[in-house]
């Protein structure tokens, strides 16, 4: 158990949400007691549809470590890093694209569904389609054994283990087959019921302050049947109650699935109670995030000494990589 590799990244899309500290953060906070843990920022990845103004970057990097190291992420126990940092990423990939078909990468479902529903970015270039193989790369040369990632990126792990198998076919046995870690983890819609996203502006931001968070949730959505105090509600449909599920104590849970569907209680209270309840949870956070912040050079060194792990076993893994291929 102690040397399996654990290995995600994330797009440095700006500041995070609570839906990637519910649905990816906490996990890997777990994780890295458990296993050696690789963990980076994937900005060659972030231009592959978002090539024209790059402008942003640089800044979201910082602030997507700055929310890693608020969640718990600590340096000590895993790498954290920067892919562009780490040029053997490319090279690898480059080596990958020779052994990919393209009927693989044209059936990847992500592909197909961005490249149907983004019209306000042509994603009709070679970057884009070979975003996969760019993943794969990024897994396979850390020997990831587990990728704990999303739903919808489990098909980028399948491709990543099939890409894997026809390299060491060709090359010898080079690399382990990864495997998608999915954990179980609670829905947490945004405020409108929409699933959580900055674009939608329906999002609990980390750099949110505790009374920003409150006045959210005082206009936040609730079953919409429920018009007057004495209507009877539906939590099951209300995304207050979704909250309260992940943040509030059992009993109150109970409370608010009795009452609600009695009108005993009315939307005002409840929301306040979750809350209290969420911000008791996230005051943490957000008071860690605000220190970190304010010390970008010390980031800067968190990063600058994540980049030169990761170099040294990338620069590692591309020597045995070089040498199987017969390029050494
Ligand atoms: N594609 C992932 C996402 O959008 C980000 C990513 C890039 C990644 N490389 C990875 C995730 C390698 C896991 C492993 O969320
Ligand atoms: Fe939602 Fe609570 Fe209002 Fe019921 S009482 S509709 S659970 S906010």
């Amino acid at each position: 158990m102690a040397n399996k590799r654990v290995l995600s990244g994330m797009r440095p899309t700006g500041k995070l949400h609570l839906g990637h500290v519910v649905g990816a953060l906490n996990n890997w906070v777990k994780l890295q007691n458990e296993y050696e843990c690789y963990h980076f920022i994937a900005d060659w990845h972030a231009l592959t549809s978002d090539y024209a103004d790059t402008s942003r970057i640089k800044e979201n990097r910082i602030e997507m470590m700055v929310d890693w190291l608020a969640a718990g992420l600590d340096p000590k126990k895993s790498v954290m890093f920067v892919q562009s940092a780490v040029p053997q990423h490319a090279e690898l990939h480059l080596l990958l694209s020779m052994i990919t078909p393209l009927g693989w990468l044209e059936r990847v479902p992500t592909y197909k569904e961005q490249r149907d529903n983004i019209t306000d970015k042509d994603l009709g270039n070679y970057g884009f389609l070979g975003y996969p193989v760019l993943q794969s790369a990024d897994i396979l040369m850390y020997k990831g054994n587990y990728v704990p990632v999303g739903e919808d990126q489990v098909p980028h792990v399948e491709l990543t283990r099939e890409i894997c198998r026809r390299f060491n076919s060709f090359y010898g046995d080079v690399f382990p087959e990864p495997q998608a870690l999915l954990t179980p983890v609670p829905r947490l819609p945004g405020l409108d019921g929409r699933k959580m996203s900055k674009s939608y502006g329906n999002d609990i931001s980390l750099s949110d302050t505790p009374e920003e968070i409150t006045k959210k949730i005082k206009v936040m959505m609730t079953d919409p049947a429920r018009k007057r105090r004495q209507d009877p509600g539906n939590p099951d449909i209300c995304p207050v109650f979704d909250y309260h599920k992940i943040y509030s104590p059992d009993e109150t849970v109970q409370t608010v699935d009795r009452e609600c569907r009695v009108a005993g209680i009315g939307c005002i209270d409840c929301k306040k109670w979750m809350s209290e309840a969420l911000l008791e949870n996230l005051s943490p956070l957000l008071q860690r995030r605000k220190e970190y912040a304010a010390r970008t050079s010390e980031i800067q060194d968190i990063i600058a000494d994540g980049n030169q792990k990761a170099r040294a076993v990338a620069s590692q893994t591309m020597e045995e990589v070089r040498k199987a291929v017969k390029l050494s």
